[in-house]
């Protein structure tokens, strides 16, 4: 390389070693906004807002305020823009609706969960998981005394911060499947949700799940039985485990549809495929980061890998399709 070009890598470097310093930094101010509801406030307002005015209805003391917002703006999270000639306000943009508790596109639930102190704690057991010698269960299981389904059943609060946080991501990749992948339900009559928090979960979690209409909550162990189907519907519940775990899964769903039309349908990251490198690219890498803290075995998987496990378990032949989200949709059939 030349030295131009070691410098500027160099310097480049100088820079970059800050946002890793400061990593933390914006999930922390972000957490913060969704708890005192600014974005909603700053949303129903309807027209760029004073400080004065935002400060008013959060009850926040104004210059401490006017730094966190200051903060946001230089992150592109609130624009300011005139109110009149001496005056500016705050707006929305479509990344502060993100921060909507319950609006449309909100990742407020998910943030909550990220942030919370259990999940946190989890990242500081990460070193030990990937030595020879260190331990054998998840990171969240060394920083909290349980896995993940055994903390959630006995800490009601955080089974609660949970649901709601895979709830808030399934809604914006239900809406990502019906978008750009409709024809994955053609002539499917009945469908089961396996780890859906709803229609088919473990027990302490189908005890709390809202009832839809028709829509049967029937509580199981996927490991056990699955109910009968036309198809299994699969969304980020195979990268919380390994091979030989998925197989065990994929199997008992393999056994659940039927054998001539029935099918798997997996919604998961599929890392190394062409949009995994560019604007989603670094997501699969992050999630896989997460797999490894938040499960004991689990992880993100490549084409191949997934070729390997749905092979394994029974499965003659499979499509991979993209969507507008981290995940693509892998249909699976016997
Ligand atoms: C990562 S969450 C995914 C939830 C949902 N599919 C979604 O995308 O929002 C994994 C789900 O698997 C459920 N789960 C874990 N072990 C299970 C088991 N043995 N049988 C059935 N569900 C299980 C958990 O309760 C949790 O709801």
């Amino acid at each position: 390389m030349e030295v131009s070009g070691i410098e500027e890598e160099e310097a480049r470097a100088e820079v970059d070693i800050w946002n890793y310093v400061f990593g933390y930094a914006k999930i922390a101010v972000v957490k913060c906004a969704i708890e005192l509801g600014i974005a909603d406030v700053i949303e129903n307002y309807g027209s760029p807002m004073p400080l004065s005015e935002l400060a008013t209805a959060l009850r926040c003391e104004l210059s401490r305020l006017h730094r966190i917002m200051r903060f946001m703006v230089h992150y592109r999270i609130f624009k300011q823009e005139p109110i009149n000639q001496h005056t500016v306000g705050f707006s929305s943009t479509p990344l502060s609706r993100c921060l909507i508790k319950g609006g449309e596109k909100s990742m407020a639930a998910f943030i909550l969960f990220m942030s919370s102190p259990p999940w946190l704690a989890s990242w500081h057991c990460l070193n030990s998981r990937v030595l020879e010698t260190g331990n054998n269960i998840s990171p969240f299981e060394a920083a909290n005394g349980k896995d993940l389904w055994s903390y959630t059943e006995t800490n009601p609060y955080h089974n609660e911060v949970f649901n709601e946080a895979m709830a808030c991501v399934a809604r914006l990749t239900v809406q990502a499947i019906i978008k750009g992948c409709p024809e994955v339900f053609d002539g499917v009559k009945s469908l089961v949700d396996v780890g859906g928090g709803i229609n088919f979960d473990l027990p302490h979690v189908v005890a709390v799940a809202p009832k839809f209409g028709s829509i049967e909550n029937v509580g199981g162990d996927m490991f056990m039985s699955i109910p009968n189907v036309d198809a299994a519907f699969l969304m980020w519940i195979l990268h919380d485990w390994d091979d030989e775990e998925c197989i065990k899964i994929l199997k008992k769903c393999r056994e659940a549809i039927l054998e001539d039309k029935g099918k798997v349908i997996i919604v998961e990251a599929v890392l190394e495929k062409d949009k995994e490198v560019d604007e989603l690219g670094f997501l699969g890498l992050m999630l896989d980061m997460a797999m490894m803290v938040i499960t004991n075995k689990g992880r993100e998987r490549t084409l191949k890998e997934w070729s390997y496990v749905l092979r394994q378990s029974g499965f003659t032949r499979f499509n991979v399709k993209p969507i507008r989200a981290v995940q693509f949709i892998i249909e699976a059939y016997p």
